[in-house]
């Protein structure tokens, strides 16, 4: 028996619509650009067509997240169920849907924690003026986010804004960049970006004018980068690689504007976003009540000196867009010390103490993880089981590791795990599965979409029974 955690803790999981919901088109929900990435895919793995079918099965789900024991359930709203071509008419029917979620999660004792956006811009803005990159969309997603917050803020008081913003820039198919050109791609990126800053900003500042006791934050996905060695150009390597993908976009959120070194960057990459007058107080006016963040993995770095022909900034892609290497700054490399996963992430708990201290030093404001969990391939047993002890081992650990930052004085209020039922992974279909609750299906056939407790499942039950302490 360890320590208990502090008492009204938020134990939690998490998913998000397009990996959960599956009814793409039903009841006039528009096709998203995580929609249209999931279909170029289709044919070789689960798209989002079906995905784990929760547009069918939410009651059955939510009784299954009452028994789990859950205080919490973060899910995300899709904006093209709400306004189907993004900007136009309010569909009637998506807000009827999330209604119901919403006032069943109540009434089985679970409150609802809303992310607005995560991974599916609605196609129709990419159609019209290639969403982020056009400045109107800041304000299409800000009138979507009032719809939401009239609509559901009477009930839901705990909102995300963006899920992971800093990752997703990283990510030419979750943008819609289709730039061949480096430089001109990496100019579209910083001014979706800057878009997607001020759309974050506005959200704020409508959810604290629109929503009693409101409270809103963005949802980061956090990095924790080592040096390769202790040669010192490794360690500021690894500052980077941590500042440029994490650090400024918290920085912007807290500060309402760019660092000095990310300015440095936009300016000697000649790509520094265009910005109106006015944005500047905007962006300084909006204050995020707390700071959600995903934790998977750590990374580590050494340093990638810039040359004649690959000046300081420029990408250097080597077929991953997310852990990128930069000229000038750094390089993405293995860490011997630490086990992968399957796919490639590298098991770290230490990180997430790390990352908890350094956040809560950095803007001393509430925390909660909304993503932390292991993507493997689960094997269904004859008996009808999955012994998914890895699984309990990797947040077991983790968990350990919040206890130690609290200890350290970080004020964590929650954890939510992904993924609350096995759901189609962003990139891997449903051969890769985080969930408590095993979805009867293979990527290419459907089965019977049955719901199968894992042993994790009743191992994370008893974590909540004994509020931490059994682990
Ligand atoms: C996070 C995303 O980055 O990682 C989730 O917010 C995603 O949407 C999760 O599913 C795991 O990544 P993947 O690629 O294994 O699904």
């Amino acid at each position: 028996m360890k320590a208990g955690f502090p008492e009204h803790f938020l134990w939690g999981a998490a998913s998000s619509a397009f990996q959960i919901e599956g009814g793409w088109d039903a009841d006039g929900k528009g096709m998203t650009v995580a929609d249209f990435n999931s279909f170029k895919r289709s044919g070789r793995q689960a798209d989002s067509k079906v995905a784990s079918d929760f547009y069918h099965h939410w009651k059955e789900d939510i009784a299954l997240m009452k028994e789990l024991g859950l205080k919490i359930y973060r899910f995300s709203i899709s904006w093209a169920r709400i306004i189907p071509d993004g900007d136009g008419e309010v569909n009637p029917k998506g807000i009827e849907f999330y209604n119901n979620v919403i006032d069943e999660l109540l009434a089985n004792g679970i409150m609802p924690f809303v992310t607005l956006y995560h991974f599916d811009l609605p196609y129709a803005l990419v159609e019209k003026y290639n969403g982020w990159e056009a400045r109107e969309c800041a304000f299409a997603f800000e009138r979507y986010a009032r719809v939401c917050f009239k609509a559901f803020g009477d009930r839901v008081k705990w909102w995300l804004v963006h899920n992971e913003q800093n990752l997703m820039i990283r990510v030419d198919e979750r943008m819609n960049i289709t730039e061949p050109d480096p430089w001109k791609a990496d100019k579209i990126r910083a001014q979706m970006d800057y878009h997607m800053f001020l759309a974050h900003a506005l959200t704020v500042n409508a959810c604290h004018e629109l929503v009693e006791g409101g409270k809103i934050a963005p949802a980061v996905s956090s990095t924790c980068t080592y040096p390769l060695t202790n040669r010192p150009e490794d360690v500021w390597a690894a500052k980077m690689n941590d500042w440029f993908k994490t650090n400024y976009c918290l920085d912007m959120h807290y500060y309402g504007e760019y660092p000095g070194y990310y300015m440095r960057y936009l300016r000697e990459r000649d790509i520094v976003p265009r910005m109106e007058p006015g944005d500047a107080e905007l962006l300084k006016s909006a204050k995020m009540d707390f700071i959600a963040f995903n934790y998977y993995r750590t990374l580590c770095a050494s340093y990638l000196p810039a040359d004649a022909e690959h000046p300081v900034g420029m990408r250097a892609y080597r077929g991953n867009e997310v852990d990128f290497d930069q000229y000038g700054y750094c390089r993405d490399e293995k860490n011997t010390n630490l086990q992968a996963s399957e796919y490639g992430a590298q098991i770290d708990p230490m990180g997430l103490r790390i990352v908890l201290n350094e956040y809560y030093a950095r803007y001393h404001l509430p925390l909660i993880i909304t993503e932390n969990g292991l993507g493997t391939p689960d094997v269904l047993t004859e008996d009808g089981k999955v012994h998914d002890d890895y699984r309990i081992d990797y947040i077991r650990g983790h968990l350990d590791a919040m206890a130690l930052a609290m200890e350290d004085g970080v004020e964590l209020m929650g954890y939510c795990p992904w993924s609350v039922v096995d759901l189609l992974s962003s990139h891997q279909g449903f051969r890769k599965r985080y969930g408590f609750v095993y979805i009867n299906r293979e990527d290419m056939d459907l089965k019977d979409l049955r719901r199968i407790r894992k042993d994790s499942f009743y191992w994370y039950q008893n974590v909540i029974r004994t509020n931490g302490a059994e682990r």
